[in-house]
């Protein structure tokens, strides 16, 4: 864990280390788990707690497969490229940590030395992204109220979770730095074609976001050949279509074993101006 890279939730001063746990000049404490996250989710403010165990398992087994690695390294390499020595990256929404731990991975190799965050609302999601890689300073925070400091961080990943632009934009500096990754029209097309009677396209807008200017917009589209059930259930678990999707609509995914299926990303690159 970092000194100072986060705040009190309480009374929004830096957060230092003390022991086992991080403390403001308040006395407000939060300690680190065995794992090395800290909790600094104001619980009874908040009741969504996001992906569950049996999401975030499932998430880690099909990402470890590889099926997503041109988007780690596209990612990865964004990253490099806006990089800088000592500079302050944060993974918001990380999951498990697949993307925050490459990115992490691959600054080390290049030897530029940053200071890697990550920010989940699932203590669960960050219990294992813990294992991936200790040296990145996890927390349980909503993305909604973040326990950063202001005009703290030069560089904020956002893939495939919630955000809040105004947030982002407090905790980043000028001229920071926002790499977004959104699903496009196609993204698992042929798994919702098996799913849904009638399936939709998603909407793939460039979003406006104000102060920020888009400074690149890149699509990568490729297709995945799934070789077994588990693997197609996996994926499946891990996207919000498990949510709001009938148990009869599930079960049509039980007797396919073999699957191609489109991955269509967007990766767009902006700057914020203050
Ligand atoms: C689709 S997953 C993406 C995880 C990771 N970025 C990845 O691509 O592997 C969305 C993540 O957002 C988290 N999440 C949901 N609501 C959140 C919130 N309000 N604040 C922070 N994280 C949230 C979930 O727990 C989940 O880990
Ligand atoms: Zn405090």
């Amino acid at each position: 864990m970092t000194n100072q890279v986060f705040s009190c939730p309480v009374c929004k001063e830096f957060l230092t280390i003390a022991g086992n746990s991080l403390k403001c000049k308040n006395n407000h404490s939060f300690d680190i788990s065995k794992r090395g996250y800290v909790n600094l989710l104001l619980s009874k403010h908040n009741t969504n707690h996001g992906d569950d165990k049996n999401m975030v398992l499932s998430r880690r087994d099909f990402l470890n497969l590889g099926y997503y690695s041109k988007l780690a390294n596209v990612v990865s390499g964004k990253v490099e490229q806006y990089a800088f020595s000592n500079c302050c990256i944060l993974d918001l929404g990380c999951g498990e940590g697949y993307y925050t731990s490459h990115i992490k991975e691959n600054l080390d190799k290049k030897c530029i030395n940053g200071t890697v965050l990550g920010i989940d609302i699932s203590k669960t999601a960050l219990d294992y992204a813990c294992r991936r890689n200790p040296g990145i300073n996890y927390a349980v925070a909503s993305a909604f109220d973040l326990p950063i400091p202001t005009d703290s961080v030069d560089i904020v990943v956002n893939i495939f979770a919630p955000h809040d632009i105004g947030e982002i934009g407090r905790v980043l500096k000028n001229n920071g730095i926002l790499i977004m990754v959104l699903p496009q029209k196609k993204h698992l097309w042929e798994l919702k074609e098996i799913v849904y009677d009638k399936p939709y396209e998603n909407e793939s807008p460039v979003p406006d976001f104000g102060n920020y200017s888009l400074s690149e917009d890149e699509e990568l589209t490729y297709k995945i050949n799934l070789s077994s059930n588990d693997e197609i259930a996996n994926l499946f678990a891990m996207t919000p279509y498990v949510y709001n999707t009938s148990i009869e609509d599930k079960e049509k995914l039980n007797s396919i074993n073999e699957l191609t299926v489109t991955a269509d990303f967007r990766i767009a690159v902006f700057k914020n101006k203050k």
